[in-house]
């Protein structure tokens, strides 16, 4: 069965579900090459030229350049702060293959078949149009590049014990991403997005990322539903960081697909 990627939605407004916070900032300063790329590493290969769309505060985007030294990595992000946080850990960390820019997967400031291989990790879930972003991404890839998406599915979660709470909070969270103009479930649908946007040889895989302590999720959830106005589920987010019975197991899907 082909599961389509859906209709272009560019009417629905683009709103990033996570948001900028010192908690959010935690979550994401967690991840690294290893522990979240890990699906894309061995592609990459010493001397290549690599985008990495959406790098955030840019944990990865560090991985990625010492993996890839004497080349050089290119992350761009549509958040002009994150970019300077990004910047300001690949000098503190001496890593000087590293480039850091404002711009949009939308319209990427590079020339056609500039980049080796092209990599984005947590990003495809808040775009409402995903497929013109991948085609976008193709356009700076040079023929015969890799491009790596790993996206979480919201819809192949494990969070227990189950409870109505637990469960209205994150049917909130995906509505309110859906509502920001994403999709919670477009993990599975990757393989099609990537096709559709004119890649070959999809190839998706699939890990749990298990949240231990669970206030390493717990937290971010908790600030996100407080700054959106949804007390009562920040609470349930909150006591469930607290139960020594809990577990937050995270479905994460990626796809690795060649430009022709
Ligand atoms: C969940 S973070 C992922 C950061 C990093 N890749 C990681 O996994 O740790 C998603 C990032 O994508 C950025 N973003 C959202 N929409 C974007 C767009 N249209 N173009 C570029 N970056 C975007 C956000 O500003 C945010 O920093």
């Amino acid at each position: 069965m082909t599961t389509r990627a859906g209709p272009p939605a560019s009417d629905v407004p683009e709103r990033y579900t996570l948001g900028y916070s010192n908690a959010a900032l935690r979550f994401l300063l967690r991840r690294t090459l290893a522990s979240h790329g890990a699906f894309f590493s061995s592609r990459l290969e010493s001397g290549m030229t690599v985008l990495d769309c959406g790098c955030g505060p840019g944990g990865i985007t560090l991985g990625i350049a010492r993996r890839i030294s004497p080349g050089r990595v290119v992350a761009i992000d549509r958040d002009a702060g994150q970019i300077e946080f990004a910047r300001r850990s690949a000098e503190e960390e001496g890593v000087d293959n590293a480039e850091f820019r404002e711009a949009s997967i939308y319209d990427l400031p590079f020339a056609d078949a500039t980049f080796d291989a092209v990599f984005s990790h947590a990003l495809f879930e808040h775009l409402s149009r995903p497929v013109e972003a991948a085609r976008e991404c193709r356009r700076v890839l040079r023929p015969g590049g890799l491009i790596g998406i790993a996206t979480p599915d919201w819809e192949a979660f494990i969070v227990a014990p189950d409870t109505p709470a637990r469960r209205a909070a994150l049917d909130a969270y995906c509505a309110g991403q859906r509502r920001n103009g994403g999709d919670p479930g477009i993990g599975r649908k990757l393989a099609t997005v990537l096709t559709e946007a004119g890649f070959v040889d999809a190839r998706m895989s699939a890990r749990f990322e298990n949240y231990d302590p669970l206030a390493a999720i717990c937290e971010v959830m908790a600030d996100q539903f407080e700054r959106d106005g949804m007390p009562e589920h920040a609470q349930t987010m909150s006591a469930l960081q607290d139960d020594p019975l809990g577990i937050w197991a995270q479905a994460w899907v990626s796809c690795v697909a060649r430009r022709p």
